[in-house]
Parts: structure tokens; C-alpha cells; sequence
């Protein structure tokens, strides 16, 4: 059964429509990511999902059953937001158990809950803390941790890496894939950032202006996005979308090139043009080409490369990776 589906969810605010029909369904168990720029509405549709929010019209199902009109501790939810405000006169254990000993369970078995959830987030050592002697990675864990011990049948996450430093985020990002395979509870993680989305999500559903543009897997959506919309906003650096006559002769109207599928090439190039920013990253060198008539192209190079700010340069596409896009900028099949 799927543990959430959504049915012509639509949000409006006033006369302001911000989600125009969304139809989607999660699978128990799995990690879905809902990526798309800031405003396009991830945070209202987790919002109605949690039932944090009025649904304007649709139904949210919640293991089968509609939930429109069941209150956010009857949907079984539990949600991280972006900033999670802990409790900074109470301790790492207080904090975790302190929806538990609202709902005056026994001590002993918040205790236990607590505990339980301390060893999988590996902040045993922390319990007698407050948050104020945490880091901020270590006060993540324990909002995960809140959320943990109400043993809910979805976790629902908004953002909530963005407050960590850049190495913090990825060490997070890997715990949080793990938590989620030993765990085996359904997430959906809101992010805007696509690194994420690619690296934790089974499915991702990219958004826009409130609407679905494509929902898939990391590859499938990397590999076969069903528009520029998706092609540019998954990966990094971002697909080239290159129009004009090169791309007639294709057949489409716009071309788009993954940036390490741009080779330079001194003999017969496609593109000439003068190297605008290099940007080495010892791994893999990207460099941004400025090509009259075409604007700039980004090509991701492997390894450590000698060119330099002003070279003229040649530049030609592996035509076996090519993406094809009609005039509204729609994937097209065949050429
Ligand atoms: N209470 C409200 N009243 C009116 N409009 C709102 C309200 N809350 C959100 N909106 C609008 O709804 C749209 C979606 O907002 P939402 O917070 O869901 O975006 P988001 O995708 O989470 O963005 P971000 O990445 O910046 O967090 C935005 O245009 C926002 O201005
Ligand atoms: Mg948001």
C-alpha cells in the first residue's frame, strides 16, 4: 500500500492559487525528495501533508485513508523543520522525550524510547546536555531525535540541513540516508538543493510555480529530463541549452549538453571561443567558454587542466549525449 498519496492537491491563499492540482503517491518505505526553487511551494505541500495547512481541494491520503480532516498528532506524522527550535533549559533527553511526557506516558518507557533513539543517532553520550553545549550537527540530531521516538508512520523534513556548514551537511546527509535504511520509515525531505535531492532521494519530484514538472528517480531525471525546466535545474554544473541554427540542424529547437559531455578539441571544434573563468577543483577542472553567437558553455573537465583565462580554445559535444527540446522546450524522442 502506499503509505501517502496525494489526489488534485490544490493551495490557494485567497484568490492566490500556490499548488494547481498535484497527483502524487509514495511508496512505504521509500525516501522521496521534493526539490524546486525557493516559493514554488514544497513547504505548503509538506505543510498540507502534515496537516499543518487547510487542503483548498484534493484528498491526502495517509496508508489508504483519507486524512483532510484528521488533526497533524492523528495523521501519525512527525516533522523536522529548517529551524528547530529545541528547548534550551531542558537536556538532550528532556528535549527527546518531551512529546512522550506530554502525553504522560511512564516515565520508564520514555526513558526507553529515548535511549532507543539516542544509540541509532549516536547521541548517548550527549542526553545530559543542553542544547546550547551541542553543535549545530549535534542539535540536528537531536530534532531527528524528536521525531524518532513518536515512532511515526512518516517523517516529513523541510529543509533540514540549511542552518549546517557545507562539510557538516554532507556528513549529515550520508547519517540520514543511513537512519533511513535502518529505520525503513517512509521521509519526505524538502531541499533546494539538488545535491541533496540526487544524492538521498529514491524519487525525486521536482516542482515549479506549484506544479509537478517530473517526478523520478536521480538518473531517470538526470539522464531523460522531460524539459528545460528539469534539465537545467538537476545537476551540477547545469546542462548548456544551446538554440539557433547548430541545434536546427538537429531538428529541435534547443540542444542541451551535460557539462563533461563537452570535450575541447583544437582540430575540427563545433565551437570556438576564449576561456572566460576557470574554476579548478583538482578532481575535475570546469571551465566557462565565452562562444560568440552561442553565449557561454560550461564544460566540466576530468582531472587537473593547464588552460588559462583568454585562451582561445576549440570545443566539441559527444553527440551520443545530446537531449533534444521542442519550442516550448519540451523533450523530443526522435530527432
Ligand atoms: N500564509 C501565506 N499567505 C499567502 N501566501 C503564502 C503563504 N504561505 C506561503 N505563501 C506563498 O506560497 C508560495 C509557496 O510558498 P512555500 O513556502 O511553499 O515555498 P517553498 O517552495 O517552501 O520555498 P522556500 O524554498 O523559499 O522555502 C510562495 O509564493 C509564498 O509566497
Ligand atoms: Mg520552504
Amino acid at each position: 500500500m502506499a503509505a501517502l498519496a496525494l489526489v488534485d492537491v490544490v493551495k490557494t491563499y485567497g484568490a492566490h492559487p500556490v499548488i494547481h492540482g498535484v497527483n502524487l503517491t509514495v511508496g512505504d518505505g521509500k525516501f522521496v525528495v521534493f526539490v524546486g526553487p525557493s516559493g514554488c511551494g514544497k513547504s505548503t505541500l509538506l505543510r498540507m501533508i502534515a496537516g499543518l495547512e487547510e487542503i483548498s481541494a484534493g484528498q491526502v491520503l495517509i496508508g489508504g485513508r483519507v486524512a483532510n480532516n484528521l488533526s497533524p498528532k492523528e495523521r501519525n506524522i512527525a516533522m523536522v523543520f529548517q529551524s528547530y527550535a529545541l528547548y534550551p533549559q531542558m537536556t538532550v533527553a528532556e528535549n527527546m522525550g518531551f512529546s512522550l511526557t506530554l502525553e504522560k506516558r511512564p516515565k520508564s518507557e520514555v526513558s526507553a524510547k529515548v535511549n532507543e533513539a539516542a544509540a541509532t543517532l549516536k547521541l548517548t553520550e550527549l542526553l545530559d546536555r543542553r542544547p546550547s553545549q551541542l553543535s549545530g550537527g549535534q542539535r540536528q540530531r537531536v530534532a531527528i531525535g524528536r521525531a524518532i521516538v513518536r515512532n511515526p508512520q512518516v517523517f516529513l523534513l523541510d529543509e533540514p540541513l540549511s542552518n549546517l556548514d557545507a562539510a557538516l551537511r554532507s556528513e549529515t546527509r550520508v547519517e540520514l540516508s543511513e537512519l533511513h535504511h535502518r529505520l525503513g520509515t517512509t521521509m519526505i525531505y524538502v531541499t533546494h538543493d539538488q545535491v541533496e535531492a540526487m544524492t538521498m532521494a529514491d524519487k525525486i519530484v521536482v516542482l515549479n510555480k506549484g506544479r509537478i514538472e517530473q517526478v523520478g528517480s536521480p538518473m531517470d531525471l538526470y539522464n531523460r529530463p522531460t524539459n528545460t525546466f528539469v534539465a537545467t535545474f538537476i545537476g551540477s554544473p547545469k546542462m548548456n541549452l544551446v538554440d539557433g541554427p547548430w541545434a536546427q540542424r538537429f531538428g529541435s529547437q534547443t540542444i542541451g549538453i551535460r557539462p563533461e559531455h563537452i570535450m575541447v578539441s583544437n582540430n575540427e571544434p563545433t565551437w570556438k571561443g576564449t576561456v572566460s573563468v576557470i574554476e579548478r577543483l583538482g578532481s575535475n577542472t570546469i571551465m566557462h567558454v565565452r562562444v560568440p553567437g552561442i553565449g557561454s558553455l560550461v564544460a566540466n573537465l576530468d582531472g587537473q587542466r593547464d588552460y588559462v583565462v583568454g585562451e582561445d580554445i576549440g570545443l566539441k559535444p559527444d553527440e551520443q549525449h545530446l537531449h533534444f527540446f521542442d519550442v516550448s522546450g519540451r523533450r523530443m524522442e526522435a530527432r
